[in-house]
């Protein structure tokens, strides 16, 4: 399967699946690192690691519909079969969504349904699960689809919310997790289940 992963930030979740294809030897290849900052370190992961990467966002094109079709076409062009967002911060416009069903992929720091949404991202995710008093959180793999956070779900995993954590050091614990989450659910959808 030719995969492109979007991303913004860090890319600690890319390098993860990069790793995972590689040594799980998944039946897939990220073949595209679409990012709509041109300073992130999963652009820095991609071009160490010889993957094409593509600066795309909504500033560089007049109408919303423009960005769309520039995104739809950069997909079809590389023959992408699934989409991975991986810390990337947008929203996927619905032309894109409409066109990879069940085909789009995120990964959110937290056990959604609780703590998703608009805005639940970064910091505020953990800030909000501590001052909910809830004693433990996770992230989730789920679909995309036209609302944020609210595709079926694939996979969760859970992890502990410790006595005097502070935001840091629960978003450092989830990201663990991600880590080996979104390879496992990677690996569940290449062979065929979801
Ligand atoms: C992670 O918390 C992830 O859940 C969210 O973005 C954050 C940073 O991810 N989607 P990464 O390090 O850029 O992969």
């Amino acid at each position: 399967k030719r995969l492109a992963v979007f991303c913004s930030g860090t890319g600690t979740n890319f390098k993860a699946l990069f790793h995972a294809i590689i040594e799980r030897e998944l039946p897939a290849e990220i073949v595209l690192c679409l990012s709509n900052r041109l300073q992130c370190g999963a652009v820095d992961f991609a071009r160490e690691y010889g993957i094409e990467t593509m600066l795309l966002s909504e500033k560089q094109f007049a109408t919303q519909g423009d960005f769309a079709r520039a995104m739809l076409d950069a997909l079809r062009e590389r023959r992408i079969d699934m989409i991975l967002l991986a810390g990337y911060l947008r929203k996927v416009p619905d032309e894109v969504i409409a066109a990879y069903p069940d085909k789009i992929v995120n990964i959110h720091p937290s056990l959604l349904p609780q703590f998703g949404g608009h805005g639940m991202y970064g910091m505020r995710v953990h800030e909000a699960v501590i001052a909910s008093g809830e004693n433990r959180s996770g992230a989730t793999v789920h679909f995309v689809n036209e609302e944020y956070d609210k595709g079926r779900i694939i996979m969760q995993n859970h992890v502990p919310v410790l006595a005097g954590d502070t935001p840091e050091t629960l978003a450092k614990r989830v990201l663990r997790c991600e880590h080996r989450l979104y390879p496992d659910a990677l690996e569940k959808l290449l062979a065929g289940e979801s």
